[in-house]
């Protein structure tokens, strides 16, 4: 009874840890000037455009960036129209259906330490001007 009890009790170990490893994880996550992210000084040279960066789920390989839909500044108001990361054409979501983009998606390998750091390229729709951006996206572990 006692190695039937204690079996089951494994058993149960193990299904939870399997849960726990295929849940996707909140993670901070913002937005640096270009090649000026110093990890010893998180506060230092963040971009204009980070108070548009929420924070990110990782969930395996995958990546999601939650997003501030319309971002104002300069007295203006913009969305993101496109994101690349290390070069790649992210995946852009529009979950509300509203027809502006509040997250994206994007994949990684390498194992996401302290912090990585994503070279990132955003183009933002402002009335109908689009401008175009670099900065250095970081996802805290
Ligand atoms: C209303 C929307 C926005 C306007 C009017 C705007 C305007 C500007 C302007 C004029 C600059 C050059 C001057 C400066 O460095 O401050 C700039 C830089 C930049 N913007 Fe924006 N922007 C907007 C939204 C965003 C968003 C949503 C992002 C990214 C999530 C972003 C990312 C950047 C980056 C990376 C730079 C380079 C300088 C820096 O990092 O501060 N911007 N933007």
């Amino acid at each position: 009874m006692k190695k039937l009890v204690s079996a089951v009790l494994a058993g149960a170990m193990v299904l939870s840890m399997c849960a726990s490893a295929l849940a996707a994880t909140t993670h901070e996550a913002s937005l640096y000037k270009d090649g000026e992210f110093d990890p010893t000084s998180l506060s230092s040279n963040l971009s204009m455009g980070d108070d548009a960066i929420l924070d990110a789920e990782v969930d395996g390989d995958t990546i999601t960036v939650y997003l501030q839909e319309d971002f104002s500044a300069y007295f203006t108001t913009g969305n993101l129209s496109d994101v690349t990361i290390s070069g790649k054409t992210v995946e852009m979501i529009d979950g509300d259906g509203n027809g502006k983009y509040d997250a994206f998606s994007f994949t990684h390998t390498e194992d996401l330490g302290d912090y990585t750091k994503f070279d990132a390229d955003f183009t933002i729709n402002v009335s109908i001007m689009p401008i175009a951006a670099s900065g250095d996206l970081v996802i805290f572990g």
